[in-house]
């Protein structure tokens, strides 16, 4: 593809508005956006007919574990970077609990080096708060690092912050955005010794939201927003699962104006308690999925602009490590190639408009967290952008699961949309099932 093409004919869904219409691409960047067609054609420049495709700007996943270095046996850069793009995800944020925790700034930049020359879409990289770094935190820099992820209950990977004091020290002094893992650790071992009580140590996969409780991530994700309301820290709060916390956020404010913030994930819309029956520990993830009422109070809360970005929490593992008894199951399930295709489910279904699903997965994630040039189709803005066939259907099955771990939780569900093409930074990475594996996604920058 040459440094010039234009995509013609799209129906472009962008801020809030869906019409007919072109986008010329340059080198990287976006050189201009027109209603219906490109006024003056030039026989020699590349076009993409877009006919009957929605064009939108990339998925901006915040909220992904891809593994490496250390835990490359469950996935790494290349293989999810792969699922990414056939996914339509263009820019990723990844997490610290890979081996070493990423808890220094060299181990960090570590993984930016990595990511250079094998990640396909754009990225950062989470530090990770621990009882002792906060000085590598304070030294971060919020132009080039999308933030710090603290733990405020032990998860997969065991990165707890369990001290108070500490929690303020980070609160009160990081120079980047907080986004926190919030359920509340005295609480899940309570409950757990109680299940171990009834149920020693066979332990039924339906018992993990009794387990891992909505009061749980309540008393969690209130400390969490009390300690920033005392400090006035910029807050994100990742992968809301109850309705009772939506009562700790606001709407009240547009999204540029919030110091608190939060994200939902598809698994938590699409499935409920129920399901862990049919799905087992596949569905074990934590925070747990909930019920029923927390299901649909989660999709109100997105609506309603209580939650403000949609994130997968992309988190592999074997299923040879799933299918051990409930405590050494691993919490987590692969998301990142299928977020996209089941949040359009929801817009064929009448339950989320085209317009807003926009909003939620590609300007949301860079209003939240201040990309630069990202998240939009604007002229001058990276041309990360993605087509989608809202009229082709498929079904997620072991041939098309490109995770390295090689399944998911929509196997055998049909989805309605195709992704056909991913554009990252003007090149064209994915297009029907085919990769251009030599064009390597940037570091993303930050206006802060
Ligand atoms: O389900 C989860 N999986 N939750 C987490 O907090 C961590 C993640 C993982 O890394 O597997
Ligand atoms: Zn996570």
């Amino acid at each position: 593809m040459g440094s010039r093409f234009h995509i013609i004919n799209a129906r472009i869904v962008n801020e809030g508005r869906i019409f007919s219409g072109s986008v010329a691409v340059e080198n990287d960047r976006i050189l201009a956006v027109y209603e219906d067609s490109i006024p003056t054609l030039d026989e020699s420049i590349e076009e993409i007919d877009a006919a009957g495709k929605l064009l939108v700007p990339g998925v901006i996943d915040c909220h992904v574990h891809f593994r490496e270095p250390g835990l490359t046996h469950k996935a790494d850069l290349s293989t999810e970077s792969r699922a990414a793009v056939a996914g339509g995800v263009t820019s990723y944020f990844e997490m610290p609990n890979t081996l070493p925790n990423t808890i220094t700034l060299e181990l960090l930049e570590e993984k930016f080096r990595l990511a250079e020359v094998k990640s396909l879409p754009n990225f950062s990289f989470f530090l990770g708060a621990s009882n002792d770094n906060i000085v590598e935190i304070v030294n971060a820099d919020p132009k080039t690092v999308c933030g710090v992820k603290v733990f405020f209950g032990a998860s997969t990977g065991n990165m707890l912050v369990d001290n108070i004091s500490n929690l303020e020290d980070i609160f009160r002094l990081s120079p980047i955005p907080i986004a926190a893992h919030c359920e509340d650790e005295s609480l899940i071992r309570l409950n757990s010794q109680a299940m171990r009580d009834e149920f020693g140590d066979e332990i039924p996969v339906e018992m993990h939201p009794v387990i891992r409780s909505a009061e749980a991530c309540y008393r969690s994700t209130k400390l969490a927003v009390n300690l920033a309301q005392k400090y006035n820290t910029r807050l994100h709060i990742t992968h809301l699962s109850s309705a009772r916390e939506l009562d700790l956020l606001d709407n009240l404010q547009s999204l540029a104006q919030k110091q608190i913030t939060a994200e939902v994930c598809p698994h938590y819309l699409w499935f409920y308690d129920e399901d862990y029956i049919r799905l087992g520990t596949r569905l074990k993830v934590n925070p747990s999925i909930k019920s029923v009422e927390d299901r649909s109070a989660l999709l109100q809360g997105l609506i309603n602009g209580k939650i403000d970005i949609i994130s997968t929490d992309h988190a592999p593992h074997l299923l040879t490590e799933k299918a051990q008894s409930y405590f050494k199951s691993p919490s987590g399930t692969p998301l990142v190639q299928h977020s996209l295709p089941a949040m359009m489910e929801f817009v064929h279904r009448g339950k989320l408009s085209l317009d807003m699903l926009v909003e939620k997965m590609c300007h949301a994630p860079a209003v939240c967290y201040g990309i630069e040039n990202r998240g939009f189709i604007r002229p001058d803005y990276f041309a990360d952008l993605v087509l989608i066939d809202p009229d082709r259907s498929w079904t997620v099955s072991g041939e098309n699961i490109l995770y390295k771990c090689g399944w998911s939780v929509f196997e055998g569900v049909t989805f309605h949309s195709t992704i056909t093409h991913t554009f990252v930074n003007g090149n064209l990475v994915y297009q029907d099932g085919r990769f251009s594996d030599t064009i390597k996604g940037k570091r993303i920058t930050f206006n802060r």
